[in-house]
């Protein structure tokens, strides 16, 4: 029997009659089997037995008990067969889920998953990729594109369940003037929202790939995008890539789709160079291959002009293009676009329709908004302007500190460092991280990570332009002292080597 509550100002025989009550409600009491005897009860309590008595009249005088001649008190049998069949086995907990047995096995495609710290921002030195720093989003132009996007004639809009369509006045701003900038000609039945890149690879790795597929992937090349390709089941297929990009192959038989990043590729940050743009397009069309472009920091070039997208120079509309406003903006916006032929969009649309419906209203009208106020071109503007410094301060920084010798791209958020064979960036990185600083491993952008410990990833959007400098001597000095002690272990007479 339950407890009685201590302190309460209801009179004692209500609480034991509710105490009785709900006992009864739960099922916990056999019809077939005795109610405690009233002096049993009152001791079990610590009650008098005049209180139980009480409890136990007005209970018999409601029909939830019976008395029956010299055997007792019973609950009303008439009472337990009107309560449900959950309330009747509540007596004896229920079995718990087992949700491994629920659970459709995760598909392991035997990748390795990039582990972002959460804890970033409270770094002195995050050296991390794929962040901006908060300080520099152009909150009160963003808030005030919200606010308007809640005011007539836009409130339809934000508010709306689109179905499958997005914004209207946002896909016509990416028509004619985000998309013209990378030399895209696109009208609308050619474009859609996404909330971000990562979903525009999700959607089409499920339009476009199964068990049998092929994708030939820039090595190095990004992580996420490989485990979305091999969810879908697909075989990826490795290109090497140099200071211009990925390097043609002899031919593209046998694969289905060509993943790149020719702005800035992913991690090195080296540009596809013009004639491997033709290139590829040429084999691509030969080979009846389909190519998508993620072009996802295409406006961050702090040297010279943005080269102009690959979709600018397709043809026969096998380019499918994947813009992000993550990094000009920030990526917890979730917000993106792809570009492609007009069935394969809306064939994307009525996939998506099935998930997510359309990404928010309200923030694809404020983006529409931010756009057309001209705040997101002063924005982007003002964020390469900051990018460039850090860029800068980035390269000053390593040639300085850092003992080792670094090709810097002109463009992208982030610098790639091959180091010396017996450089160990993942234990590098590691011991870093005890001294406030974050770089990223860059063995796991290999499909054989095992040999490629000596590369890593220094991001420098994150981190604050004056956190630069020294950020880069506590680096430097990390690197410098796992080089000296690898050469202090190696033998130097035969002595030693005894
Ligand atoms: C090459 C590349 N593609 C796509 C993405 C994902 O972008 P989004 O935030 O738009 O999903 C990233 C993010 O870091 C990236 O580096």
């Amino acid at each position: 029997m339950a407890q009685i509550p201590a302190a309460t100002r209801e009179p004692l025989y209500r609480q034991v009659r509710r105490t009785i009550e709900e006992g009864i409600s739960l099922g916990r009491f056999d019809p077939h089997t005795a109610l405690p005897s009233t002096r049993g009860l009152a001791l079990e309590l610590g009650v008098s037995r005049n209180t139980v008595n009480i409890a136990y009249q007005e209970l018999i005088s409601e029909g939830f008990i019976v008395s029956r001649p010299r055997s007792g008190l019973f609950v009303n049998e008439e009472v337990v067969s009107h309560l449900g069949p959950e309330r009747r086995a509540a007596a004896t907990p229920p079995a718990q889920v087992l949700w491994r047995e629920r659970l459709r096995p995760e598909h392991d495609v035997g990748l390795p998953e990039v582990a972002k710290r959460s804890d970033w921002h409270r770094y002195p030195y995050p050296f991390i990729a794929g962040q901006v720093e908060a300080r520099s989003f152009p909150s009160l132009a963003w808030s005030r594109a919200l606010r308007e996007a809640l005011y007539e004639p836009h409130l339809h809009y934000s508010l709306r369940d689109g179905i499958a369509a997005d914004d209207p006045l946002l896909i016509e701003l990416l028509c004619e003037r985000i998309l013209p900038a990378r030399g895209i000609e696109a009208s609308p039945e050619h474009v859609m929202i996404t909330m971000g890149s990562q979903e525009g690879l999700q959607l089409l790795s499920h339009a476009l790939l199964g068990p049998t597929s092929v994708v030939t992937v820039e090595e190095p090349g990004y992580l996420d995008a490989r485990h979305v390709f091999m969810r879908a089941g697909a075989t990826l297929a490795p290109l090497r890539v140099d200071t211009s990009g990925a390097v043609p192959p002899g031919h593209l038989h046998g694969v289905d789709l060509l993943y790149l990043t020719p702005s800035h590729q992913h991690p090195t940050n080296a540009t596809l160079s013009i004639g491997r743009r033709h290139h590829l397009l040429a084999l691509a069309d030969r080979d009846d291959v389909l190519i998508v472009e993620d072009d996802y920091d295409s406006e961050l070039r702090y040297q010279g002009s943005p080269s102009p997208a690959l979709k600018a120079l397709d043809t026969s509309g096998r380019v499918i293009y994947l813009g992000t406003f993550s990094k000009f903006l920030a990526p917890g916006l979730r917000l993106g676009f792809v570009v492609g032929d007009a069935e394969l969009v809306s064939h994307l649309r009525g996939e998506r329709r099935y998930s997510i419906r359309h990404p928010p209203g309200h923030l694809q009208r404020a983006m529409a908004l931010f756009i057309a106020s001209g705040h997101y071109q002063r924005a982007v503007r003002r964020h390469r302007i900051a990018l460039r410094r850090k860029w800068e301060a980035t390269c000053r920084a390593l040639e300085r500190w850092v003992p080792v010798s670094v090709v810097t791209p002109p463009g992208g958020v982030s610098i790639w460092v091959e180091g010396p064979d017996g450089l160990d960036a993942v234990t590098l990185a590691e011991s870093l991280d005890e001294q406030g600083v974050i770089i990223e491993r860059g063995d796991i952008c290999y499909l054989e990570p095992s040999v490629h410990r000596n590369t890593f990833r220094l991001g420098f959007a994150a981190i604050r332009l004056d956190a630069i400098g020294p950020g880069m001597r506590l680096v430097g000095a990390a690197i410098a002292d796992q080089l000296d002690n690898a050469l202090a272990a190696i033998p130097t007479t035969p002595a030693e080597a005894r």
